[in-house]
């Protein structure tokens, strides 16, 4: 099932909220479906809410009708702005955007209508790019699986998460693949449920024995020597290896370490942001309160009660094994094994 589709002019999006009972697709005729899915996550994970922003780009150039190319330019870059807006932490979001407005400046001499095709070939190279990028990541990640593995993962990096085959779970798929008798396990993550709805109905699909744990036990798993290595995907990574990842993630590593478990994250090098020395200065999504306060539409806490519910974490990088990228496998110091792998 693809995660996003282009059909006769128009983008439809998997709506991820209502997996696993229904799989439905959103038509988006207008870029501000597109902002709106990304927000409410129906589309997520951050290569595909990359690529869902370079369609959702394409999209809206495509439906302008403005004569004069500044003018065009000029529009494009504020339904950039909107759909940059959608989400503030995965970094492939803007790395898509500034992608496609990348394509205005090279095709210097394009018609408007040129430009308009151009930008939809940029959406559609950005898609088949993270497909390749996920197959090499699962032959760099597979190599590091030992046969037999018990794994554990966080929140969902596999194929809903992206164009392919994913990155936390494109590994895990390559370890299959390749024979290793491995098992997962995976956390629901609270709030959203994406390790329960997503991960496990994704390896069910697969036939990868994968079994669901509630985030509070994963520290009792590891203790009873079930699980020999973590692995997670990233949201945006900090030029010094420091992840962020779903909220959750920065507790799985701390016992990761504790029960001297390899701790990896997989993700393609779109993901590194190199203008962000370190975690502290990566945007950390705030979202709404109703999303603890509620669960499958009840309120399960009193009302008008105090909330914090950040998205998303920063697991520091003296915690992280090794980051496998579409490059390569970087081991720690992570300053110069990524920006080498960059060819920086
Ligand atoms: O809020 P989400 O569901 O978009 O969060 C997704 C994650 O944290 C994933 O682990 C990350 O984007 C990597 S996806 C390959």
């Amino acid at each position: 099932m693809e995660t996003m589709r282009w059909v006769d002019g128009f983008l439809e999006i998997l709506d991820q909220t209502l997996l696993p009972g229904k799989a439905e697709y959103i038509k988006c005729e207008h870029y501000a479906t597109v902002c709106d899915a990304i927000r409410r996550l129906s589309v997520r994970g951050a290569p595909a809410i990359g690529a869902a922003a370079a369609y959702g780009l394409a999209l809206g150039a495509a439906a302008l009708k403005l004569a004069g190319r500044d003018e065009f330019i000029a529009a494009v870059g504020q339904i950039a702005r909107d759909l940059s807006a959608t989400r503030p932490t995965a970094v492939n979001l803007q790395w898509a955007l500034d992608r496609m407005l990348g394509v205005l400046q090279s095709n210097g001499s394009n018609s408007i209508e040129g430009l308009k095709e151009a930008l939809l070939a940029e959406a559609h190279a950005i898609y088949a790019e993270d497909l390749a990028s996920n197959r090499r990541m699962g032959e760099f990640g597979e190599k590091l699986i030992p046969p037999h593995a018990g794994i554990l993962t966080h929140c969902n990096a596999g194929a809903l998460a992206t164009a392919g085959i994913g990155t936390a779970l494109g590994v895990i798929r390559a370890a299959h693949q390749a024979g290793k008798n491995i098992s997962v396990y995976a956390d629901e993550t609270r709030p959203l449920l994406q390790g329960a709805r997503l991960t496990t109905w994704e390896m069910v699909q697969e036939k990868i024995p994968v079994t669901l744990l509630t985030d509070n036990m994963a520290g009792y798993l590891m203790a009873g020597g079930k699980v020999n290595l973590v692995i997670v995907g990233a949201d945006r990574i900090a030029a010094n290896g420091d992840v962020a990842n779903k909220i959750g993630t920065y507790g799985v590593a701390v016992l990761a370490k504790e029960h001297g478990l390899p701790f990896y994250v997989a993700a393609p090098m779109s993901t590194v942001d190199f203008n962000i020395a370190g975690g502290r200065e990566i945007p950390i999504e705030n979202r709404d309160e109703r999303e603890v306060t509620h669960f499958a539409g009840q309120q399960v806490a009193p009302a008008g009660i105090k909330v914090w519910n950040p998205a998303f974490d920063v697991t520091p990088a003296r915690l992280v094994t090794a980051i496998i990228t579409d490059r390569g496998v970087a081991r720690p110091p992570y300053t110069d094994t990524l920006a080498a792998l960059a060819g920086k």
